[in-house]
């Protein structure tokens, strides 16, 4: 089956930005009509949901209304602009979707995989992606590469090593629970070789 609507999940610090960006070129290269998103935000009234998600200043924010936030920016992302580009033939990759509030929200804050999953049901009225890249790198290797490169920090950077260790543990969780969709690639070796692997993976399904 072709696949149209692909995303990237991974930890902080996972290389899905650099590895997408060298995707889309070479889709570009090849004259496939591809379309790139992110999340939390791809759409302006999604773009300032993430704004008050990830202030630095909203230490107080309930772990609940966290999940409805990110619930709430995807489906504004979604109608907004992921259907509209499926349905006018796009192939939709999307930097993060439901499978970081599962791992991130679900399983890292505890507020339960099922339960976010019903929740974004809700939201998406159950789209997934047709197949998912999860990039595996360790989180102290990752949080090492955000520290290198001197991006900013948001809310969900400070947190703790242990946080970003129960991210990693919720997402092989889901590799688990979808292994059709969700592909895991190994993303602690260097840039080259790991786009090599994931290229495979999306040009043989496309
Ligand atoms: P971003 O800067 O886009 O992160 P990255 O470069 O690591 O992809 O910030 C998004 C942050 O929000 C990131 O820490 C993951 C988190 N997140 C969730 O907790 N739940 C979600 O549903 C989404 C989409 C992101």
């Amino acid at each position: 089956m072709k696949k149209m609507f692909i995303t990237f999940e991974g930890g902080e610090g996972s290389g899905k930005t650099t590895i997408i960006n060298r995707l889309m070129q070479e889709l570009k290269d090849k004259n496939i009509k591809a379309f790139q998103s992110r999340e939390p935000g791809g759409s302006k009234i999604s773009e300032e949901i993430r704004k008050i998600i990830l202030s630095v200043d909203n230490t107080k924010m309930d772990y609940v209304t966290e999940a409805l936030l990110y619930a709430a920016s995807r489906r504004q992302h979604l109608e907004e602009v992921i259907k509209p580009a499926l349905k006018e033939g796009y192939l939709v990759i999307c930097d993060r979707y439901v499978d970081s509030s599962l791992a991130y929200q679900g399983y890292a804050r505890g507020l339960g995989i099922d339960e976010v999953y019903n929740l974004n049901y809700y939201a998406t009225g159950g789209l997934l992606p047709d197949l998912t890249i999860f990039i595996d790198v360790n989180p102290e290797e990752g949080i090492a590469r955000i520290s290198k490169n001197n991006r900013d920090k948001d809310r969900l950077d400070l947190e703790t090593l242990a946080f970003h260790h129960r991210v990693r543990e919720g997402y092989l969780q889901l590799v688990k629970r979808f292994p059709e969709r969700i592909k895991r690639i190994d993303g602690n070796k260097n840039i080259e070789e790991l786009y090599s692997e994931i290229r495979k993976v999306i040009f043989e399904n496309l």
